[in-house]
């Protein structure tokens, strides 16, 4: 592990290969919100649509190789934003750096995602539960950084109807899940009101994944 993170990564396990690392982007933190921002001015935050027409309450955008994206013919990655035909902006190297040291200290060494999605939720917003599948790798970790409000984070079985844990995640917090427990349903409650200077009174949220 680098200086940077070492010593930080109190943990609660959530299963045999996925657990929270609690705090363990707050050295980064500030540097990560800068480069949202920057990610956000090339490719704006928008309310995707669902296959099913419903539009999706929280805002997202990407960096990387891959982008998530949603509308009406399905879900999907693309290399390139639809809303201006231009790829999405590359991975940071602080984002790289973070997700592969707490993929690291989760127990999954050797991790280089090649996406990550930003999702903003506003207070109220809420993502219901799901399960990410739209990668080709099913194996290598979801890292997922909360930054701004807190929320709580439902962490369910392989099932839709599995009983799922809450998880409050706080500013810095970062959850871990692969290997058994990559395929494991998950969502978020509606994030309570607050203030947050830093996000502009936001929950900011980065998922890294290994699409391909
Ligand atoms: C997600 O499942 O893509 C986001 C999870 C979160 O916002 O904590
Ligand atoms: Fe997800």
């Amino acid at each position: 592990m680098s200086d940077l993170f070492a010593g930080l990564a109190q943990r609660t396990p959530l299963g045999a290969q996925a657990c929270v690392l609690h705090g363990f982007a707050l050295p980064v933190a500030e540097e990560l919100l800068a480069a949202i921002k920057a990610i956000a001015a090339a490719a704006p935050f928008r309310h995707l649509v669902t296959p099913g027409g419903h539009v999706m309450q929280v805002a997202m955008t990407n960096c990387g190789t891959f982008g998530w994206c949603s509308d009406r013919r399905g879900y999907r990655y693309e290399r390139c934003d639809p809303a201006s035909g231009q790829p999405w902006p590359p991975l940071p190297e602080a984002f790289l750096q973070l997700a592969r040291e707490a993929a690291a200290e989760a127990g999954f060494a050797g991790y280089v995602p090649d996406a990550c999605l930003v999702n903003r939720y506003a207070p109220g917003a809420r993502l219901s539960l799901h399960q990410d599948r739209d990668e080709d790798d099913r194996v290598a970790p979801i890292v997922s950084v909360s930054l701004g409000l807190p929320a709580t984070f439902l962490f369910g079985g392989h099932v839709r109807g599995d009983r799922t844990v809450r998880v409050p995640l706080a500013h810095g917090d970062v959850v871990v899940w692969g290997g058994v427990d990559r395929m494991r349903f998950h969502g978020v409650l509606p994030v309570p009101p607050g203030r947050d200077p830093r996000t502009g009174g936001a929950r900011l949220n980065l998922t890294f994944r290994k699409v391909r």
